[in-house]
């Protein structure tokens, strides 16, 4: 069942069911840590993919780690009855989409734990990764004793993963505390054994780590808690990262109406370590597979319990409401938009991913192009994904980020990524139509802009207008704040 790795701990044989984001990075980070690991998923397609080095996402170090591991430590397959019996702990990563309802749809989960129940053939632990509603955990125990199968058999373990899209390997080897949720002293040593190399921080010491702030002096924490605490901990990390966004796009709308600036009052407020300066970026709010889905269903677990979580609703309604003053700020700046060009600069839900679930670009495009303009668009990695979504006669892309520039009447950026603000914008200003830059993520310098003659309308921060367009912008921020 295990063997000795070559950090001198015993690898363990771990089965994790799924490939999407989550089970693929958690498959590929176990084999990283010296574990024998088989991912299994019931898409033939993607593990045939898999086992011939396709990368099915964009995410910086898998292609390295998973050229590393295949073959080796690392195997993919579609067979879950032979994973179950091979290993020992069998985490589950497959999709808890939102269901009509609002609640996370489990029936994904549910099948795969009937199926692992007909496999079973001695003791394993079962580890809930995907993320799940309170007492989930109860659930699959039942669902496993309905199936016959005896409570000395298993256990269950929630371990939520916090990975961010983009930064998901060094997430996962570098994270800020690891939780494990059980009551069983014999689940808890077996996730202790296979975190170790983190929390004991051999890992760290080996020279071909992957770079990252956690070292042999500075381990993760290995935090046990009891199984509900744990679901909770996921839905309630995610809620208070959402409202931390929606709180400093709220803040934003009042610096437009009295004239600060919101960069100001981010440093100004997250330097003070209660609060702390990550997520205090205004936009045009927070989208992708996590945020919008895990608020949802913890406001739907909650009122399940008659407890009322009306605070998350408003940062839901906040975050729904930041893109539709994104629009309005453009709409009430160009006029009318029918027969106007637009240049976008961004389709992903933020930097450095290719995907674009969820994401606040692609539905303020969809909603300009209602308004009869034609669009232009650029994502470093993300067009492909954003065509199979998004198709309309009047958008094209491009891959040359300076061509969404050509003679169109303004650009719009509307993702993260580091390398727009690299860009040259007097090449920009040179093929725009008009000067003119709506800046959704804040990510260009003011002072810049202003030399460079541009009009530039960040979130929450003193509009740059030049004199001919300087009485429709002061009407349009007046407008928006009210
Ligand atoms: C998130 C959580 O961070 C992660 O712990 C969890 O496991 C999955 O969900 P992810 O969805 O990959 O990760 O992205 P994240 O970097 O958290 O950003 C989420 C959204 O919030 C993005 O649309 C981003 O643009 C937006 N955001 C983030 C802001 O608008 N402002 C900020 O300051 C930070």
């Amino acid at each position: 069942m295990s063997r000795r790795n070559n950090q001198g701990n015993a690898g363990m044989s771990i089965t994790v069911v799924g490939s999407g984001y989550v089970g693929l990075v958690a498959a590929t980070c176990f084999a990283e840590l010296g574990h024998s690991v088989i991912c299994v998923d019931n898409n033939q397609q993607r593990i045939a993919r898999l086992q011939h080095g396709h990368v099915p996402i964009y995410e910086d170090l898998l292609p390295e780690l998973l050229r590393k591991h295949v073959g080796e430590r690392l195997i993919f397959t579609t067979d879950l009855a032979e994973a179950v019996k091979a290993s020992t702990a069998i985490f589950i990563a497959v999709g808890t989409p939102t269901a009509e309802n609002g609640e996370a749809d489990l029936s994904a989960v549910q099948y795969v734990i009937e199926e692992i129940a007909d496999s079973m053939d001695g003791y394993k632990i079962i580890v809930e990764k995907s993320t799940v509603p309170v007492q989930t955990s109860d659930w699959i125990a039942s669902i496993l004793l309905c199936r016959g199968i005896s409570r000395t058999c298993f256990d269950i373990v929630s371990n939520p993963e916090f990975l961010r899209e983009g930064t998901a390997i060094t997430d996962f080897m570098h994270p800020d505390r690891i939780i494990v949720g059980t009551t069983s002293h014999r689940a808890w040593e077996i996730m202790r054994d296979i975190y170790a190399p983190l929390s004991e921080g051999y890992y760290y010491a080996s020279g071909s780590s992957v770079p990252g702030r956690c070292s042999i002096d500075q381990t993760p924490p290995l935090i046990r808690t009891s199984p509900a605490s744990s679901e909770l901990i996921k839905h309630a990390a995610n809620a208070f990262l959402a409202m931390k966004i929606s709180f400093i796009n709220s803040v934003a709308n009042l610096c437009e109406a009295v004239g600060a600036d919101i960069q100001e009052i981010a440093l100004g407020i997250g330097t003070d370590r209660r609060i702390g300066k990550g997520f205090l970026n205004a936009g045009i709010g927070y989208g992708g597979s996590c945020f919008p889905k895990d608020v949802t269903a913890f406001c739907s677990v909650a009122s399940q319990f008659g407890v009322d979580l009306d605070l998350l609703v408003q940062v839901r309604e906040i975050n729904a409401q930041q893109r539709e003053r994104f629009l309005t700020k453009v709409r009430t700046t160009l006029g009318s938009l029918h027969g106007k060009k637009l240049g976008i600069l961004g389709l992903a839900f933020k930097g450095g991913t290719d995907d674009v679930r969820e994401s606040p670009a692609l539905s303020i495009i969809a909603s300009l192009l209602q308004d009869g303009c034609s669009i232009i668009a650029h994502d470093p990695v993300a067009i492909t994904n954003t065509q199979n979504v998004l198709q309309h006669h009047a958008l094209t892309y491009t891959n040359d980020p300076y061509s969404v520039a050509d003679q169109c009447d303004a650009i719009l950026v509307l993702t993260d990524w580091q390398e727009f603000a690299q860009l040259d914008f007097v090449e920009i200003k040179r093929r725009l139509k008009t000067p003119i830059v709506f800046d959704g993520r804040n990510l260009l310098n003011i002072d810049t802009m202003s030399a460079m003659g541009f009009t530039y309308l960040g979130v929450g921060r003193p509009p740059v207008t030049r004199s001919t367009l300087h009485r429709s912008l002061t009407h349009s921020v007046a407008a928006i704040a009210t």
